[in-house]
Formats: structure tokens, sequence, C-alpha cells
């Protein structure tokens, strides 16, 4: 297994732990720097911290996790099993949106994260990290029910589970539908892999060799 990788995350928790590249670390109890295994073959962005996450420093603690645990138990994944991440690390205040710069400030985290652990399946919730690293403008409802080829490997759009407890029954359904191809991925059962829609305006950077890192 990755000591090496394990010690290298530490170093940039460390790194993060310190961080005041933008104005939400102000307001932060603690720093949300991500949770799970070194050696998982899944990682899954969320967006940001809650008040519950920013409280204990550990991300999907809340009513979002326990859903999310569910679903990951549903195709048979605990969640030791995966590594769970944020695009930002630090709670909005009053869990307002992440802003661009802020979004911006952050990124680099995640890369070095998605660098060292170097799943095979990447899992985003909900617009922010499916837009982030799809690098499209296209919402979460026309991206999710697909499993993309990115960077070498796949990456499985889905809602968050917030937008799941507070909508219909069909968010959860889709959702599961969603999960399914997680499990798919990882059993390398999974037929053919669409492109995303072209990018827009891109939220992040334009050259996707400024995100080399994501690449083998
Ligand atoms: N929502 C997120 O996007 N991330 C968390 O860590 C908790 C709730």
């Amino acid at each position: 297994m990755s000591e090496t990788v394990a010690a290298q995350l530490d170093v940039l928790k460390v790194e993060a732990l310190a961080c005041t590249a933008c104005r939400l670390s102000e307001g932060r109890t603690h720093v949300v720097f991500g949770d799970g295994s070194p050696d998982a073959d899944v990682i899954i962005v969320g967006e940001a911290p809650g008040r519950r996450e920013d409280e204990q420093g550990v991300p999907f603690v809340g009513p979002s996790g326990k859903l999310l645990d569910r679903l990951l138990g549903e195709i048979g994944l605990e969640r030791t099993d995966v590594y769970i991440a944020n695009v930002v690390k630090c709670r909005p205040p009053g869990n307002r949106d992440p802003r661009p710069d802020e979004i911006e400030a952050c990124k680099g985290y995640l890369r070095e994260q998605l660098r060292l652990i170097d799943p095979k399946v990447v899992v985003t919730l909900g617009n922010f990290s499916s837009k982030l690293l799809l690098k499209t403008e296209t919402g979460i409802t026309r991206l999710r029910g697909t499993a993309y080829e990115w960077w070498g490997r796949h990456l499985v759009p889905t809602f968050h589970p917030a937008a799941a407890l507070r909508g219909s029954a069909q968010v959860l359904e889709d959702m599961r539908y969603d999960f399914g191809l997680i499990r798919d991925a990882i059993d390398g059962n999974l037929a053919s892999q669409d492109d995303p829609e072209p990018a827009t305006t891109p939220v992040s950077d334009p050259d996707p060799e400024q995100l080399g890192l994501f690449g083998r």
C-alpha cells in the first residue's frame, strides 16, 4: 500500500490546515481536508463543508453524509473503501454557494488529492464538482446518468445528496441509477463512455495542460 501516498496526503493536509488563500479561512472552525483510504479506487467529490463538517473537520458527517453512506452501502461499499473530499475545504458562511475565486484558490488541493490517490472512478456530487472537473457549464440534471471518460478513468456525476433529501423520490432513484454506474465502473462493466458537452465557459483553467496533473 501506499505509505508514500498517505504521507504525501498528510503533508498536503498540513499545508491546507494553515491555508489563508481565500476569505473562507476567516470563518472556519476546521479545515475539512478529506477523509478515507489513500488506496481508494473511488474518490467522491462534494461541494463544501456544512456546519457539522466544519465542527468536526470531517466531510459528509451530517444528513447528506448519512444518505451518502446508505447509497454506498447499496453498492457494497463502506466509507472506508472510498476517499471523500470537497471542492472547497472550508465552510462558506451560512452554507452559501462557494464563489469562483474561492474555488480557484482551493482547487490545487483537490487536484493533488486526485493525483496522489489516482482512483479508477471519480464521483462528483452536484453542480459544483461536476462542472469543475468536467469543465462544463452544463447542469447536473443533464450531466448525470452517464459515466464519462476522464483523464484515463471514469467520472460519474450525480446529484448532491442534499438534493435528494429535499427533492422528490425520483432524485433518489436517479442517484441509485448513478451509483449503479459506479459499481459497473469499479467492476469494469461499463460498455462505453460519452464525452461531456464542450465547455462554453470553463469554470477552471481553460487549458487542460494546466490541469495536467490529472493526467497519467
Ligand atoms: N455537503 C458537501 O458538499 N460536503 C460536505 O462535506 C457536507 C455536505
